[in-house]
């Protein structure tokens, strides 16, 4: 009746931002994603009999009542669940907890649950939470129902090793969450315009990542990430996550390309900034990153596997 699981975090090449169906959590479009190897979500779920309430948060105890549902049972559950990293700040937190609540929840409860309905699972607690189940390189297609909206792996972990520094800038969580933002996305102008180029870019991307062409894989990662970040800009009411220091990270990192130091970043809900790069700039770009004003912290990461049972 208990079990732990870990989660990775995962890092989107091509951004999800506003939904199709929102309580479903269909996604507008299609996305790719990378999991990362040490940041995640530790999570232990334990069903007690006789316990008059779930002890977890109210998120949570909506993602345990489908699993009740799926299992049909009606026993609450201790959940403890543990970040590796800041919270609520563009690390992507809700993916690797609502991924690692699902696996450890429906483990202890004795479901068995292929990957794919693990991923779709995870799906309905935070959307991008179905891109941390499988391994690697990840793929969400964006679907048409419940049952054909879920994430899959394109290429192993050990297709390319592209590094991943997670530039954590502040430990100041965000005011408007994912969720909440995602719903204000069909409010710009330029919203239709994205989902109308993202199967293109899917594709273009795909190639380059098969071709392991660094370039033109970065190249894509920013464009799409700008493009995300200009549909938050231009929403109504007007969302910016960055802080004066994420800008100067984007400056920098441009810059350094000029001179020949070859990165690219992204940016999700909030001030912190992954930045991409091949083995031969890592620690170069790692000791640059570190003296830029506001960082804190850089973490080395790799492409890593999905979730997993830890007991
Ligand atoms: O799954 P949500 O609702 O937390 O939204 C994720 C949004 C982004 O991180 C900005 C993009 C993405 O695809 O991960």
């Amino acid at each position: 009746m208990k079990a732990t699981a870990f989660a990775p975090v995962n890092v989107a090449l091509i951004k999800y931002w506003g939904k199709g169906d929102e309580k479903l959590r269909l996604p507008a479009n299609s996305s790719l994603s990378v999991n990362l190897t040490k940041m995640g979500t530790v999570t232990t779920v334990e069903w007690v009999k006789g316990l008059k309430q779930d002890g977890a948060d109210e998120r949570m105890i909506r993602h345990l009542d489908r699993i009740r549902g799926l299992a049909q049972i009606n026993l609450r559950a201790k959940v403890v669940t543990e970040n590796n990293f800041p919270a609520g700040a563009g690390l992507s937190s809700s993916a690797s907890g609502l991924a690692a609540l699902t696996l450890a929840a429906t483990a202890a409860i004795g479901l068995k649950l292929s990957k794919k309905d693990l991923s779709r699972l995870a799906r309905l607690g935070s959307g991008s939470a179905c891109r941390s189940i499988p391994n690697g390189w990840v793929e969400w297609q964006k679907g048409s129902d419940d049952k054909n909206s879920y994430a899959q792996t394109i290429f192993p972990v050990k297709h390319w090793d592209l590094r991943i520094l997670a530039v954590i800038l502040s430990q100041q969580e965000k005011k408007v969450s994912s969720t909440d933002g995602q719903a204000l996305a069909k409010t710009s102008p330029f919203f239709k315009e994205r989902i109308k180029g993202i199967d293109k870019k899917i594709i273009n991307i795909k190639q380059a990542i098969k071709e392991k062409n660094f370039k033109k894989t970065g190249e894509i990662i920013e464009e799409d990430c700008l493009n995300m970040h200009a549909v938050m800009l231009t929403s109504q009411p007007s969302l910016m996550y960055w802080l004066p220091e994420t800008v100067g990270v984007i400056q920098a990192i441009r810059e350094w390309r000029e001179q020949g130091l070859e990165s690219y970043f992204t940016i999700n809900t909030g001030q912190n900034v992954f930045v991409f790069c091949e083995p031969k700039n890592e620690d170069k770009l790692v000791d640059e990153l570190s003296h830029l004003r506001g960082v804190i912290e850089v973490r080395r990461e790799k492409v890593g596997l999905g979730a997993r049972l830890l007991a």
